[in-house]
């Protein structure tokens, strides 16, 4: 049985849900109309994925003001899965890869199931969140460090990747010959304009993979479609591209259909975005405000669907138990810091922006009544 700060009691109001497809955007039924528009019966293996794909992928950064060649993309079916395939090529076992701490759980996990040792470097919060130059240096003392993992902007703290901490990474990464693997799923996601930024705009002078996929840029999770673009030095993009086009024919993994449905699903992201864009800032702002007259905190956010929030410290009060006391006696459910590799203390709670305002407003008027009752009471 799952554990009760997992069960999301009845009349809970739910603020975990993280899933696009269950937080009441429309999604129109002509969207799946190109799944069985052209050929639907004709399957036509391809590698790296078929032309027509890997040019819609070219032009949604094209539209964002980034050449790429389409030669450097490859299709998979989900960011997940690109991440194991790039570690796959460049990591042998028992190597090292950098991941960030705060971070989505989801890196870690794949390191260690590609026989690599995930070993965390630090976002620190100081008015906002910040690469620790300190915990990288500490981290590339390990041996033999294989590729650097950065999540930009990174779940849940929403930090894009800046100039300077890139220069810093990828010149480790070029000294060392490591890889630096973006996962940029979010990217397209900023709580306030112009605070994206797109990796793949400058030539990396390392080797790198950028990932991203439809679950996130289209809100299209059911779809399961990512991709990855090489980056880097001719040489190293041109013998890794040899090679994940080997380990890429293993799997075949992203139907025909959905492939050639691609360029329009891609086209129909734009409306999508800017509804997703509108509600989180929409709720980040409601975050903020309830924040500032309440006894928790928010962290501030450049951008992505979920926001971390900072818990009074009582003592014997960790993570599970607001999170926990929150559900039980409050009803609104959020996620415990740890699950995130958030540090406590301070207890750390994460909660998704994804969820329908008016929903949202509830659940942070019981989560704010709840912790200002509960620190009264301590
Ligand atoms: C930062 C990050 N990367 C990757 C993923 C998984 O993406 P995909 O559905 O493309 O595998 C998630 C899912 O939430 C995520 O938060």
């Amino acid at each position: 049985m799952a554990p009760a700060s997992f069960i999301v009691p009845p009349g809970c109001i739910d603020l975990t849900v993280n899933d696009p497809t269950a937080c009441g955007f429309v999604y129109e039924q002509s969207l799946y109309a190109p799944l069985t528009d052209e050929e639907p019966s004709r399957y036509r293996p391809a590698s790296l994925g078929v032309e027509e794909a890997r040019l819609a992928i070219a032009a949604y950064y094209e539209a964002r003001g980034v050449t790429i060649s389409p030669e450097r993309i490859w299709l998979g079916s989900g960011t997940s899965e690109l991440f194991l395939q790039a570690l796959w090529l460049v990591a042998d076992p028992g190597d090292s890869i950098l991941t960030p701490a705060p971070g989505y759980p989801l890196h870690e996990m794949l390191a260690k199931m590609a026989d690599t040792r995930p070993v965390e470097y630090a976002l620190h919060y100081d008015a906002g969140w910040h690469i620790d130059r300190s915990s990288i240096e500490a981290a590339w003392c390990d041996a033999n460090v294989a590729a650097c993992c950065v999540v930009s902007p990174s779940n849940p703290a929403g930090l894009y990747l800046d100039t300077d901490s890139r220069a810093c990474l990828e010149g480790q990464c070029t000294e060392r010959g490591a890889a630096l693997i973006v996962d940029e799923v979010f990217a397209d996601y900023p709580l306030r304009d112009g605070a994206n930024t797109f990796f793949a705009a400058t030539e990396p002078s390392c080797l790198s993979f950028v990932l991203s996929g439809l679950s996130k840029v289209a809100a299209l999770p059911q779809m399961k479609l990512g991709w990855g673009v090489v980056l880097g030095p001719d040489k190293a993009v041109g013998q890794a591209l040899a090679r994940l086009e080997q380990i890429a024919d293993a799997f075949l993994s992203v139907s025909t259909p959905l492939q050639r449905a691609l360029p329009r699903l891609l086209e129909a992201s734009t409306p999508m975005q800017k509804s997703i864009r509108r509600r989180c800032r929409e709720n980040f702002e409601l975050l903020r405000e309830a924040a500032g007259r309440g006894a928790f905190g928010v962290y501030e956010s450049d951008g992505g669907w979920n926001a971390v929030l900072r818990l009074p410290q009582l003592p014997g009060w960790d993570d599970t138990r607001w999170t926990e006391t929150l559900r039980y006696e409050q009803g609104v459910a959020t996620q415990p810091g740890y699950l995130f590799n958030l540090a406590d203390p301070p207890p750390h709670l994460v909660v998704s922006l994804l969820v329908p305002s008016p929903t949202f407003r509830v659940g942070v008027a019981r989560l704010s009544e709840g912790v200002d009752h509960f620190v009264g009471a301590g």
